[in-house]
């Protein structure tokens, strides 16, 4: 291998990370790439939940990249998007002297560890992810695993805007995106200049998108229409389902593990095809980044005519948003309550539609509290029928927002901000298409009329029409109305984040 193209060092201090040399045991040499001991193999059916100081899954969290079972957790974010233009050869040698900066699961739960029992902070989170023509450039390709994956985003069929309508940065082909994350932005911007310096001896860079954490009052993360986003997911950790019973004690009817365990978002990496026979753990997943864009003004004007449309009045105006996210700005979800503010209701998630919780014998199978067609219910009806379909949701807010504007309808956006939507699966045909297109575009699903999904439906009438309960509990109550579109796609792409073994390949 020839020199490294970039200057390691001096990226790593930029990370935050020193550059003392660390006394080492002399024979535990740990370098990217290469099979840590034990030798010791989980397999991709290790049931959950998962303990991250299970030795047998040390070999797996070591290999994995991080962010796919458990979110960075950092409030700043950098995507680099990039496009090779570099002879293949120098990009894969660049690709693998950076692989020594990223981020594996293991040093992520080490980072979660050091939080929780001594209140360190973790350094710069980094990953890469490649797309279907970024492994090509490289001379590697996935066949036939996820033909969803080999089309890319431009080609799929949910109901996109054309990619001609999509911001420049994403129309042409983007090979790879680079992760950078932080809890210091000024800190995260200097890793990203220098990470796009570096980058620039092999690649173009087309874009970066900045994120950054919204929080409430309550501290719980929110998106830019102001609801509470982020609470369910699927766990893979013994600790984060501790937390979960704790949160939800008394309510019963929906189980956050992953339902297909470690198969929800992994896969075996293509790229380490001899993995059983060397005896590694080699896993990657599929990763969907979409630029959402959320016309804020619109939105939360028309949620006050939707209130006036279904004669809501009072402290009830504030159920006519509710209605279209399935949870209150706070997080309360409607199935369980007609008004905000249930203790703990920013974690609340053990519920289904089909369980009485009120004690009032009334459940919400005919959608009489939270309507068919809210957010949280066209993805996932908590019967059982999302159990394959369910995706890690990884996103984080871009765009900043004025003084006052959470508050001022004048002040608020109508663009410039929106959601940096992110998810990591095992099928993008399966689980995020799945959701977009034959759930959240199909106005029959899961009724005749139910409607579209009003968050993040698209078709061609940029409108959702179904019935909402003007009295929360009442079906008979039922109305029919309509609701714009305010989210719209300006760009992404579908990618694939392999093992820390694949940098070895190249
Ligand atoms: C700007 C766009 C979006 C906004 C504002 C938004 C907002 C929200 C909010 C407020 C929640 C409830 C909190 C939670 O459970 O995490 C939620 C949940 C969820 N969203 Fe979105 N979302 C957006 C895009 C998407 C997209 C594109 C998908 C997938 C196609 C998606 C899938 C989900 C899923 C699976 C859940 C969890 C539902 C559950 O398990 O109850 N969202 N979203």
């Amino acid at each position: 291998m020839g020199v490294c193209p970039m200057n390691k060092e001096s990226f790593k201090n930029i990370l935050g990370v020193s550059t003392t040399p660390k006394r080492r045991k002399p024979k535990i040499r740990r370098r990217v790439g290469t099979i840590t001991t034990p030798n010791t193999m989980a397999t991709i059916d290790t049931p959950l939940p998962l303990k991250p100081e299970d030795m047998l899954l040390d070999n797996l969290f070591a290999h994995l990249q991080g962010n796919i079972l458990k979110g960075h957790g950092r409030e700043h974010t950098a995507n680099i998007f990039v496009k090779f233009t570099g002879v293949p050869d120098e990009v894969k040698r660049w690709l693998r002297c950076y692989a020594a900066n990223i981020t594996s699961c293991k040093q992520q739960l080490k980072e979660n560890e050091l939080f929780k029992s001594k209140n360190v902070a973790g350094g710069i989170f980094a990953t890469v992810n490649f797309s279907a023509s970024g492994l090509k450039y490289i001379g590697k390709t996935i066949t036939p695993l996820d033909p969803s994956f080999q089309r890319g985003m431009k080609g799929a069929h949910i109901g996109d805007p054309a990619p001609a309508l999509w911001e420049p940065a994403f129309q042409g082909e983007i090979d790879a995106v680079f992760l950078l994350a932080f809890h210091d932005q000024a800190a995260l911007e200097d890793a990203a200049d220098k990470l796009r310096a570096d980058l620039s001896s092999i690649a173009i860079v087309l874009t970066t998108e900045v994120g950054s954490a919204l929080k409430n009052d309550n501290k719980d993360g929110i998106e830019h229409f102001g609801y509470v986003d982020g609470t369910s997911q699927p766990l893979f950790f013994e600790d984060e389902l501790a937390t979960f019973r704790e949160n939800n004690s008394g309510i019963t009817g929906f189980e956050p593990l992953a339902p297909l365990g470690l198969k929800q978002v992994l896969v075996a990496d293509p790229f380490v095809p001899n993995a059983a026979t060397l005896g590694v753990d080699a896993f990657g997943s599929y990763f969907v980044f979409r630029k959402l864009e959320q016309n804020v003004k619109g939105f939360k004007t028309a949620e006050k005519q939707l209130a006036l449309t279904l004669g809501l009045h009072g402290e009830d105006v504030e159920r006519a948003g509710a209605m279209l996210v399935g949870r209150f700005e706070d997080g309360t979800p409607v199935t369980l309550s007609d008004e905000a503010g249930l203790i703990a209701s920013g974690t609340l998630n053990a519920f289904n539609y089909k369980n009485n919780y009120r004690g009032d014998g009334k459940t919400d199978v005919t959608g009489s509290k939270c309507p068919f067609h809210a957010h949280i219910r066209k993805v996932n009806p908590r019967d059982g029928s999302e159990a394959s379909h369910i995706m890690a949701r990884r996103g984080i807010p871009f765009g900043t927002r004025e003084e006052g504007s959470f508050e001022n309808t004048d002040l608020m956006p109508e663009g410039g901000v929106g959601l940096l939507f992110q998810s990591f699966q095992a099928s993008i045909g399966n689980q995020f298409e799945f959701l977009q297109q034959t759930w959240a575009n199909n106005p029959n699903f899961p009724s005749a009329n139910a409607g579209l999904d009003p968050i993040i439906g698209e078709s061609a009438a940029h409108t959702s029409t179904g019935p909402f309960p003007t009295k929360w509990g009442d079906a008979a109550s039922n109305k029919v109305a309509s609701f714009p579109q305010f989210v719209n796609l300006k760009g992404g792409e579908y990618f694939f984040a392999p093992s820390m073994l694949f940098f070895n390949s190249l």
